[in-house]
């Protein structure tokens, strides 16, 4: 399997990355929009898990400064000021690359001689410009696997996750490029938090990617307990998996809205699964095989 990944890490995107790249999946190019971190923080975040992981041989493409349309905020609440909840990773030995993750993703995308799976774990401000950029693109894709939405409740807002909050009309340019995605939304994500079991596991890995995952799971665990929000939750890597092993979600066709002019609901998706199957432009998660997922993370970390 080809993949893209475009991300914005985060610390749970930095999870997802590091489990990715223990999969025998053909990572093809990697890029960092805005998000979770300004871009430029994300970029360099994204540049250092590579070479950390042994596979500073990908390219990686540093994006979006802005969304589409929208001014952005930067708020360290979540993943620190880094990113990383302050994990320390050394810096990337290799040259850093100067093409538009736009750009690169098209190029890259047009050069495939197989469909590639394009996996997005954060805003969609670069696969929408990808996509203005070629609309053709959408043919060399096989599956446009997202993580953001709800077909329930939000995270920033009573009704937007955070991922379509931060740009929702890059969403809703996606929606409206022809495109399919898989939307793993906040109501799938959110059924995979890591136990106490979990964190037990975690605590005996002793690789360096596994000590590195163990800071960044303490500060994510800490802002989650502050917050009440329950059990630390997987969010990107359940997309990334879900897009590798596509029998761990269980999707339904559904319409797909995104909400851009409300002040009190911008960001929301509204998901109507009562469509007729013509008028479906996405497929939404409603299921996931939760322990499989936990485990097949842990398991990576163990491994490198
Ligand atoms: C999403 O928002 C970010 O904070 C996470 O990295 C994840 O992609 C969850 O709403
Ligand atoms: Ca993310």
């Amino acid at each position: 399997m080809q993949m893209l990944l475009d991300c914005d890490p985060g610390i749970d995107d930095a999870l997802a990355i590091l489990t990715l790249l223990r999969e025998p999946v053909d990572v093809i190019g990697m890029s960092a929009v805005v998000g979770n971190v300004p871009v430029e923080t994300g970029f360099r975040n994204l540049r250092d898990l590579a070479a950390f992981a042994g596979r500073a041989d990908i390219p990686v493409f540093r994006g979006a400064e802005l969304p589409l349309v929208r001014d952005y905020t930067f708020d360290p609440t979540v993943h620190g000021v880094d990113g990383l909840g302050g994990a320390r990773i050394p810096a990337s030995p290799s040259p850093r690359q100067e093409e538009h993750a736009a750009t690169a993703i098209a190029r890259i995308l047009r050069a495939s001689k197989e469909p590639v799976t394009w996996v997005a774990t954060g805003p969609l401000t670069n696969v929408a410009l990808a996509l203005r950029l070629d609309p053709s693109l959408v043919d060399k894709v096989s599956r446009l696997v997202v993580m953001g939405g709800s077909t329930l409740r939000g995270n920033v807002t009573p009704a937007a996750e955070f991922n379509v909050y931060v740009d929702a009309e890059a969403w809703q340019s996606v929606l409206s490029s022809g495109i399919r995605p898989v939307m793993v939304g906040l109501n799938v994500t959110h059924m995979v938090g890591m136990t106490e079991e979990d964190f037990a596991v975690a605590e005996g890995i002793k690789t360096p990617v596994g000590q590195v995952a163990r800071a960044m799971l303490a500060f994510y665990r800490e802002v989650h307990e502050q917050g009440g929000w329950g059990e630390p939750k997987l969010h990107d890597v359940v997309a990334v998996l879900g897009a590798i092993s596509p029998e761990l979600l269980e999707t339904r066709p559904a319409h797909v809205a995104v909400e851009t002019g409300s002040a009190l609901t911008y960001g929301m998706t509204v998901v109507d699964e009562r469509e007729a199957p013509e008028r479906c432009n996405c497929d939404v998660a409603v299921g996931v095989d939760a322990a499989a997922m936990r485990a097949r993370m842990l398991k990576a970390l163990q491994s490198g």
